[in-house]
């Protein structure tokens, strides 16, 4: 196995940029056209593409699917020209395929890369998860908490009111109880209809975005994706798998997972230095979505490494035929 101290991922973060870009750019074309599947598609296509002509030896890890039910980027796929470091890749052509096909904020195309073994191989279920931005003392929150006394720790933390709070929620059904709890406490809550890699992202940068603390359940791929993403820019987070019936607990346990109630923290979700790059498909608060002009499309992408907390912004504007 190559050492971690041999995952160049100063020249390697570039290339992954290159992959998310060309992610957005297939999917452009398909925003707003309701076709959600089309244009996850294309990202895929695209991602592929771009991730075989980097010069690493890497398998997907958090991908489109079992092997059986994704026919490219499904875990286990290699992916890389094989002259590299081993890595394992985390992905998600298209996060937000509704939010595309709807043109709706906050569509990414997102992906992480970190040496072998250090990415947490997240069975596809749900995960509850809870995430604050940079600043606080370790465990400020937890997911032992209730969803006020969330609130409640977070305000004292920051030396001002409950009702100063900003706590953002994937609107569900299932979230129902916990949206009602966190009203009572007097704290604004910004309901996001999907996409909670975004969700996560956004208590990184609580000036820019408004948002101090993320709760509720998602994927546990994407939370896989959000913790590389704070791992990189700061901030705390916290998962635990949640398992509807046996299948998903042996899902689990094929991955590898023995401990099935386990809080994850974020850096039990990434345990090493880790590249992560997001486009934007449509405009969000973290970057903007891609732009259609004649002859050029634009996009924009945040490139970041968590072994020096940089964080690129990169516009790019590419002719297109
Ligand atoms: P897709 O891009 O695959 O549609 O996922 C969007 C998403 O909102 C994720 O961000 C989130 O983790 C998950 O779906 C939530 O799942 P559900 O829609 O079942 O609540």
């Amino acid at each position: 196995m190559t050492a971690p101290k041999d995952f160049n991922d100063r020249m390697l973060s570039l290339g992954l940029a290159r992959v998310s870009e060309a992610a957005a750019h297939a999917s452009a074309r398909l925003i707003g056209r309701g076709d959600e599947k089309a244009a996850d598609q294309a990202a895929v296509n695209a991602m592929r593409d771009q991730l075989n002509k980097l010069d690493i030896k890497g398998v997907v890890v958090i991908g489109e699917g079992e092997r059986d039910e994704a026919p490219m980027l499904y875990i286990g796929e290699e992916v890389g020209t094989g002259n590299g470091p081993e890595v394992d890749i985390a992905l998600d052509p298209l996060e937000g395929t509704t939010l595309t096909a709807k043109d709706m904020p906050n569509a990414l195309t997102v992906i992480a890369m970190a040496p072998r073994g250090t990415l947490l191989h997240a069975p596809d279920v749900y995960m509850d998860k809870l995430a604050v931005g940079p600043g606080y003392p370790a465990d400020v929150v937890s997911l032992d908490m209730s969803p006020a006394e969330r609130v409640r720790a977070l305000a004292r933390a920051r030396g001002c009111a409950d009702s100063d709070i900003t706590v953002c929620i994937l609107e569900r059904p299932r979230h129902e109880e916990m949206i009602a709890e966190v009203r009572q406490t007097g704290a604004a809550i910004r309901l996001i209809t999907d996409g909670d890699v975004a969700g996560v992202i956004h208590c990184a940068e609580a000036g820019l975005t408004g948002i101090d603390m993320y709760m509720g359940s998602g994927g546990a791929p994407e939370g896989v994706l959000a913790a590389a993403a704070l791992k990189c820019m700061g901030g705390q987070m916290w998962g635990r798998l949640l398992f509807r019936n046996e299948d998903e607990k042996a899902r689990a346990r094929k991955a590898g997972i023995t401990e099935l109630d386990r809080i994850y923290s974020r850096d039990d979700l990434v345990t090493a230095d880790v590249i992560f790059a997001a486009t934007g498909v449509t405009n969000g608060s973290i970057v903007a979505g891609v732009k259609r002009e004649p002859g050029y499309l634009t996009t924009e992408t945040i490139l970041m490494r968590s072994k020096t907390g940089s964080v690129r912004r990169m516009i790019y504007r590419n002719p297109v035929k």
